[in-house]
């Protein structure tokens, strides 16, 4: 059992999941995580502030009940579930709260509301829809929401109880990370704490940099003294919570650039993609010699980092051989990290190697179409090892992608 009073009447009821070690499919959490939930008692009425994930409610309501010092759930009243946010680590519990609390109602904006419809599946659930600067006076204690799509879905909202000064910001601002303490100033582990704030905003928030920024200015003239995200430890004024926002405001930056970033990444089985790839830097150099055009054999680096390139880039190019009819397993992983959010219209160099028949170039380009990345029309295949004359159209190759710019 977790809990953790935050001021009178606030109360955290969320759950610990220390095993979790992969979220969502593709997330590695090193650290575990928590589903945060938050209960807050007005003198007339209560608020739940999200639920958790359906195979964690047990524990939350076992949570609520410690707080409410009841053994069962008919003794404790919740007027209220507010939900910033509903993808299923904190919306799937809440068929089973609606089991013990069938006239409670639901707070959500309205994609929000609309979501819920087919995560719930509840005809009988009582959804109110709100707006940004919405108001819900509990009783001495009044919840003001606060629109945020794309932090991280288009539902998300923030909720800021005025009189005791915390902003519940769901995903926004939090971290899969746990710890038996989850107040910023219990954490043992800070420098893994770090990182995992940096992974955290890697994996689920850099693809939305404009809407970070956009949650941030509408946070900043809140008098915040506790931030309660929905994953990881509670921020506190003066502790971690001006950290994590300068971070996020660092990291969601527009980026400015005197130079043009164009990585070249590829595989090479026997050298021959690596030397095309070499010849086509040549060319991009020789037309725009202030750009950078790193080269990157993808095995040989960590493939989230190389992933960061590649969707910071300017415009980049990949490489493969072509074995068995298709590019090689560790190109497709690469182009699994492309942020399909933003690479739209992204120029884009394909070229590689082969013996037979030379398919990879073709099936790279596939994956790239489906996420509407501007693939430059030439895409460069050599049969077997290049010449001295088909490393001059290799340069040439690189130079006319180069102009296209
Ligand atoms: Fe914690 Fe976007 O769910």
């Amino acid at each position: 059992m977790f809990n953790k009073k935050l001021s009178d009447g606030v109360y955290n009821v969320g759950v610990l999941n220390p095993n979790m070690r992969v979220f969502d499919v593709i997330m590695e959490t090193k650290n575990g995580t928590s589903y945060n939930s938050y209960l807050v008692r007005g003198s007339e009425k209560t608020a739940l502030i999200e639920c958790v994930h359906r195979d964690y409610y047990g524990y939350l309501k076992e949570n609520i009940n410690s707080i409410c010092g009841c053994d069962s759930m008919d003794g404790v009243k919740i007027d209220y579930l507010i939900m910033n946010h509903n993808e299923p680590d904190h919306s799937g519990g809440i068929s089973r709260l609606l089991e013990d609390y069938p006239e409670i109602q639901v707070i959500a904006t309205q994609p929000g509301a609309n979501f819920l419809k087919n995560i719930v599946n509840r005809a009988d659930m009582n959804v109110r829809v709100v707006k940004d600067g919405d108001m819900l006076e509990l009783g001495g204690k009044t919840l003001e929401f606060i629109s945020a799509p794309f932090l991280h879905w288009p539902d998300s909202m923030f909720t800021y109880l005025r009189e005791d000064r915390v902003l519940f910001s769901c995903d926004f601002l939090g971290a899969h990370f746990c710890e038996p303490g989850m107040l910023d100033s219990d954490v043992l582990y800070a420098d893994a704490y770090e990182e995992a704030v940096r992974v955290y905003y890697d994996a689920i928030f850099s693809p939305f940099k404009k809407h970070v920024r956009y949650g941030l200015e509408k946070i900043a003239p809140l008098d915040i003294l506790t931030c309660a995200p929905s994953h990881g430890p509670m921020l506190t004024k003066g502790i971690e919570l001006d950290k994590v926002i300068a971070l996020y405001t660092q990291w969601s930056a527009e980026q400015v650039r005197d130079t043009k970033s164009i990585p070249i990444f590829y595989c090479s089985a026997y050298g021959n993609t690596g030397a095309l790839a070499e010849s086509i830097a040549e060319g991009i150099k020789s037309v725009v010699p202030s750009a950078d055009v790193p080269l990157f054999n993808i095995i040989e680096h960590d493939i989230g980092e190389l992933g960061g390139l590649m969707n910071g880039s300017d415009a980049f190019l990949v490489g493969s051989p072509t074995i068995n009819r298709d590019a090689v397993p560790p190109v497709y992983i690469l182009l699994a990290h492309l942020d399909a959010v933003n690479i739209a219209g992204r120029p884009v160099g394909l070229f590689g190697s082969f013996g037979w028949s030379g398919e990879a170039v073709a099936n790279i380009k596939g994956r790239l179409d489906s996420v509407r990345a501007k693939v430059f029309d030439e895409m460069l295949k050599i049969n077997f090892i290049p010449t001295g004359a088909d490393l001059e159209r290799a340069k040439e190759f690189g130079a006319e992608f180069a102009r296209s710019l």
